[in-house]
């Protein structure tokens, strides 16, 4: 069973907790403002072995590295200008960027999956606090069964993870609640290649330059890890929902009714009020509830495509995409 430790009541007693458990090799759940993660010294390769089997997951999906600082990311990975201003602007948040790793890093190629790049964050949050004290990058996917939809609390960590884990550390509800949004520099080009946390309009306006997409939601070349089928529900999902057929759970935006809700198995909205942030916060929680009510479908209503819209569609047609 795992220990969990509330950080606002105990932050002394959770960061050297977590530090001992790292340094014994074992992974530790992690809050981050985007979602939980499930953390292992990146330097360590039988740490991130111990993550790859705790997730289940496919070897071959590579890890971000979440660093405390810049000088730590400067000593693993090297900026272009683009990148450092991007870095400059958006970290310690939601965004991930892909770079080249240097010679002389010691994260380890597990971390990489063998790539010459590495994806690296500066989390913010209590996470941040972790990695400073045990001063080096922390490979973290997120803290759920690969396959399945991130957790966004102590509590989800806890239901599917817990069981193998030493310790959890609680710091409430995820404040953003999507995973970070991943750009790679290319050149001239720069390349979205996961939809996240932060709005990739926020990045062309910063650059006054437009943000490349992927050509299809499902698997890419560079993003080994993004499986078309993801984040997937027990249930089977059905979007643009305009109606709710029998033995369907609804989640709904915007506070409008959808015809036959009176015979859902719960009706959740993920904001009443058409806020996109507070959709992506409830996002993946509302989707374990909506499972849990014991529907056989869960029918989501429609979500407005801008902002921070374009990440929540790419994660419900992930969890809509057909199962392998
Ligand atoms: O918000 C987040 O990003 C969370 C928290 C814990 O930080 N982490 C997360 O990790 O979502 P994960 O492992 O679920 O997703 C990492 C994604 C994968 O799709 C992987 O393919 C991509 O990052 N990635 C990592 N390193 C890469 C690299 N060198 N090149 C291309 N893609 C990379
Ligand atoms: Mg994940």
């Amino acid at each position: 069973m795992a220990d969990i430790i509330d950080t606002a009541k105990e932050p002394e007693r959770a960061i050297e907790r977590a530090c001992t458990v790292l340094a014994e090799g074992e992974p530790v759940a992690i809050p981050t403002e985007t979602v939980y993660g499930l953390a292992a010294d990146a330097t360590n390769p039988d740490a991130i072995s111990r993550i790859y089997e705790m997730k289940g997951r496919p070897r071959f999906n590579p890890l971000i590295s979440h660093v405390s600082d810049m000088a730590m990311a400067e000593a693993h990975v090297s900026f272009d200008p683009v990148s450092r201003r991007l870095a400059e602007a958006f970290w310690p948040g939601p965004l991930t960027l892909i770079l080249p790793q240097r010679a002389d890093s010691t994260v380890h190629a597990l971390a990489s999956a063998g790539l010459d790049t590495l994806g690296v964050r500066m989390p913010d949050g209590f996470s941040r606090r972790v990695i400073a004290r045990f001063g080096r990058p922390l490979a973290a996917p997120s803290a759920n069964t690969s396959g399945k939809i991130s957790p966004t609390s102590a509590a989800h960590v806890d239901a599917d993870l817990g069981g193998k884990l030493k310790l959890i550390l609680d710091a409430g509800p995820a404040e953003i609640g999507l995973e970070s949004t991943i750009i790679k520099v290319d050149g001239e080009a720069i390349r979205l290649l996961r939809p996240g946390g932060l709005d990739a309009a926020e990045i062309e306006r910063l650059l006054d330059r437009p943000v490349e997409r992927p050509e299809t939601a499902g698997a890419t070349i560079e993003a080994p890890g993004m499986l078309a089928s993801h984040y997937a529900p027990g249930a089977a999902v059905r979007l643009d929902a305009v109606d709710v057929r029998p033995e369907e759970a609804l989640v709904r935006f915007g506070g409008d009714r959808i015809a036959g809700e009176e015979q859902a198995t719960i009706v959740l909205d993920l904001s009443p009020s058409g806020n996109l942030r507070e959709a992506a916060a409830n996002l993946f929680d509302y989707m374990k509830r909506a499972d849990a009510s014991g529907a056989r479908t869960i029918a989501f209503g429609p979500i407005p495509s801008g902002g921070l819209g374009e990440a929540i569609i790419d994660r419900l047609q992930r969890a809509a995409a057909p199962r392998e």
